[in-house]
């Protein structure tokens, strides 16, 4: 008999993680302090227009420019503490976009941060872009054609979140057509909030490389046969699904029978602020709570580094 596995130190990618919601507890203590404000009580939502409000609030902290600096760093040095190898961090311009006159230059200001957080602590990183898919739909090509610009640039993929209810994937074909010319990933949130026809639009029409999210997939035995059958990786945040009432309890996270049908997952925190579990947390609970085995969470790591954008090094070397 072997010893389990030590999970921190398996090579992982972390390719769910929303900026804002992963600063520090503690961070966001003291920002709050500086602007005498009270900060903002993370943890107490039910449902997700209540989380949405929730999320929205982080805003109202990270005011100064100096705060997205010390966020960004220390987003960097939790990510590495959690073994994490690549980091496709889901940034959206749109709050940013009144401080820095532009979706670009704001996109601009956050890559200079992030590089100088990744040398800084040795760690890959591409920038998921990500679409408010509650706003227009001038909006969202106005960020798609922002995201181009900085393809080949530390942006990587074009994501699309917020409530997917009544804002369907479809309506964004024409933001993800550009985001794909300019060979970027598709990797939009299907699949939370409503069932497997949003998935399948998100490959179907979005022609997504990556789902974030996309365990609703589990209502159509023929979807899950097709996402295991073309590779397509789904980003999953177990302890997400269960606060956003995705699933009823843990015990009941589909993903053990997405990984057993075939289909390839990995393992994020998508909102720790909100969550609470970081990465190494949601690893460690689908050990305890979904019965993983070391062979899977090792699986779950692979396909979070070979299904992404991470450099050949990371890849070679986590391999
Ligand atoms: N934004 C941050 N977290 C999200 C989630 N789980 N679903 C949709 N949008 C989000
Ligand atoms: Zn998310």
């Amino acid at each position: 008999q072997t010893a389990p596995r030590n999970l921190r130190d398996l090579p992982k990618g972390h390719l769910h993680l929303h900026m804002e919601a992963a600063i520090r507890p503690s961070t966001l203590n003291e920002m709050a302090a500086t602007l005498g404000i009270e900060p903002p009580n993370t943890t107490v939502f039910s449902g997700f227009s209540q989380f949405d409000i929730v999320y929205r609030t982080l805003l109202a902290v990270l005011q100064e420019p100096t705060h997205l600096a010390t966020l960004m760093d220390q987003i960097f040095e939790d990510q590495v503490a959690n073994g994490v190898v690549y980091l496709e961090l889901g940034v959206d311009s749109s709050f940013y976009v009144e401080r820095y006159g532009s979706h670009s230059r704001a996109l601009e200001v956050m890559l200079g941060l992030a590089r100088t957080a990744s040398e800084r602590h040795g760690l890959a990183f591409g920038f998921m872009v990500t679409i408010d898919r509650t706003a227009s739909i001038e909006h969202s090509i106005l960020i798609a054609e922002a995201a181009a610009l900085f393809a080949g640039e530390g942006v990587v993929s074009l994501g699309l979140a917020s409530d997917e209810r009544g804002h369907p994937c479809a309506d964004f074909a024409e933001a993800f057509a550009i985001a794909k010319a300019a060979g970027l990933h598709s990797t939009p949130h299907a699949g939370e909030l409503v069932g497997p026809p949003s998935v399948r639009e998100a490959i179907d029409v979005l022609h997504a490389d990556r789902v974030l999210h996309g365990v609703r997939a589990i209502e159509d035995p023929e979807l899950v046969a097709e996402l295991a059958a073309r590779g397509i990786t789904l980003d999953v945040c177990p302890t997400s699904n269960v606060l956003l009432d995705v699933v009823d309890t843990i015990a009941e996270h589909p993903l053990p029978r997405l990984l057993a049908a075939g289909v390839r997952c990995s393992i994020n925190a998508d909102d720790p602020i909100i969550f609470g579990p970081n990465i190494l947390a949601e690893y460690e609970l689908c050990r305890a709570e979904l019965g993983l085995t070391d062979e899977q969470l090792a699986d779950c790591a692979w396909t979070s580094i070979e299904t992404t954008a991470a450099p050949d090094e990371v890849k070679s070397a986590a391999r």
